[in-house]
């Protein structure tokens, strides 16, 4: 007997689609067959059986580098991920410069214990990369399961410069860690952006204009070129253009480690929506900004050819009051108002529908970018997937469900939804939590605390040869060795 058991569903893996029973005991799948039985069973006839989304690119309870908070905490965001779709996810810990990284762990896993219905992890946010932090915290974070570090190269600060990019990625790769770049150049932004200013454009829809394409690739040339120099494991991370999904792509091809991620705005929404009256471009400003149409369908095409391993929402909430976006009144300039919108409850739904739905790509594609690879690049052994052994993290969906979106649905605390309006085929009904229902027939199961911090492994890259460049390779420099 088990627990529980999922009857007569699809299932849907990264590879594979079948008619299947699912057997759950002690928060596993324990059997996946035909006639199992159970005392507990959930009719999944007509719909399908996934593995639960897995949202790895979200920022909830955290604090910008000027103090400002995102909507939502760990409560709120977890709920609205699991009313999307997802069973984990892993939102950052953002260390601020002064801080120290194990202060900063403590700081999140004091936010998150207890709150979320889902499970956790966080990626470390490292913008201040000293000599302990190196030597010591990074090292003591990998022990502890943090095994992803991010570094931006814009944002004043936050941003860590070239050798101390290099530093990170070397202490990164001799641990296995992942490291996760926002990949702009800064010099470029603040000189586009103060120009605009100085002439008077000064409206949200001004943002896109400050962000060019240029400083997105340069950037991304320049971080894979570093992790390349280190032999480190990157992932560019919100790539939005097409010659930042190509420099990825190449990458790729020449065996380096580098790995792609693009978000739901990108393919959404366009620069036009910052085109609205007064203020209201700012609910649609995000960085790297939204582009053009041509833009969206060349991310597909990437999408399409496995540029890109992973497919996020960076859900950055920031209400339209004075606690998020107005908050230096409504007269801002665009440098003045926060970056990031929501969509963590939206990101599989609207991919399912415009994905799935209108063929752009299949079932598996889907699972794999909504939750398989997030499982395998970010070390969540047990995720991902829906095999024996695995926890049972399933997403039961109703592929012909159809609604148009509203900010009430999203459960989180947005007082707006930059995809209002859309819509959308095909959403989770029910989705379950190491065996335990959080979402059942759209409505909230699971207590806040069911959700726990999942300590995740070592990147395998396996696959992703790099190697080292001539200068670093005793065989090709004289036989020069230095240390990593
Ligand atoms: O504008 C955005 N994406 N804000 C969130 C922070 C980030 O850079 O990911
Ligand atoms: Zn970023
Ligand atoms: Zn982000």
């Amino acid at each position: 007997m088990f627990d529980l058991v999922i009857k007569d569903g699809e299932i849907v893996t990264a590879c594979d689609r079948y008619k299947a029973d699912i057997g759950i005991s002690e928060g596993r799948i324990a059997a996946i067959g035909t006639g199992l039985a159970a005392s507990d069973t959930i009719d999944a006839t007509d719909k399908l059986v996934l593995p639960g989304g897995i949202e790895a690119h979200c920022h909830i309870a955290q604090e910008s580098a000027t103090g400002g908070m995102t909507s939502d905490d760990y409560r709120s965001g977890s709920i609205s991920a699991a009313f999307g779709g997802n069973s984990c996810f892993v939102p950052f810990a953002a260390q601020h410069r002064g801080m120290g990284v194990t202060e900063t762990l403590d700081l999140y896993d004091s936010r998150a214990q207890g709150s979320s219905v889902i499970d956790y992890g966080y990626h470390l946010i490292v913008a201040d990369p000293t000599e302990k932090v190196l030597t010591e915290e990074l090292p003591a974070a990998f022990q502890r399961g943090v095994t992803s570090f991010k570094v931006f190269m814009t944002y004043d600060l936050m941003r860590v410069d070239d050798r101390q990019f290099l530093d990170i990625l070397s202490v990164a790769a001799s641990h296995g860690a992942l490291t996760m770049v926002h990949a702009e150049n800064s010099g470029m932004i603040s000189w586009v952006s103060d120009r605009l200013v100085a002439a008077g454009h000064t409206q949200p829809r001004y943002h896109a204009v400050s962000h060019p394409a240029l400083a997105e690739s340069e950037a991304i040339n320049r971080a894979i070129s570093l992790a390349r120099l280190a032999d480190a494991a990157l992932l560019i991370v919100h790539v939005s253009t097409p010659e930042g999904a190509g420099l990825v792509a190449d990458a790729r091809m020449a065996g380096a480690k580098i790995f792609g991620e693009t978000c739901s705005q990108y393919l959404f929404l366009t620069r036009h929506d910052l085109d609205r009256p007064g203020m209201e471009g700012a609910k649609f400003m995000c960085s790297p900004p939204l582009r053009d149409e041509a833009t969206q369908e060349a991310l597909w095409r990437h999408l399409q050819a496995g540029t890109f391993s992973v497919f996020s929402s960076d859900h950055a909430p920031y209400r339209y009051d004075e606690t998020g976006k107005l908050a230096n009144g409504p007269d801002a300039t665009f440098k003045q108002i926060a970056n990031g919108m929501p969509g963590i409850g939206l990101r599989l739904p609207l991919l399912f529908s415009e994905g799935v739905i209108k063929g752009r790509i299949t079932l598996q594609q889907f699972v794999a970018l909504g939750s398989t690879n997030a499982a395998r690049l970010y070390g969540l052994d047990k995720k991902g997937s829906i095999a024996i052994g695995m926890d049972a993290d399933i997403a039961i969906w109703d592929p012909k469900a159809t609604r148009t979106v509203t900010v009430e649905d999203q459960h989180d605390n947005m007082d707006y939804t930059p995809y209002d309006g859309m819509s959308v085929t095909g959403w989770p009904s029910t989705v379950l939590s190491r065996g335990a229902r959080v979402i059942e027939n759209g409505a909230l199961i699971a207590e806040p605390g069911h959700g726990q911090f999942v300590a995740r492994s070592r990147i395998d890259l396996t696959g992703h040869p790099g190697g080292k460049v001539p200068e670093l390779d005793p065989v090709t420099n004289f036989g020069a060795r230095i240390a990593p």
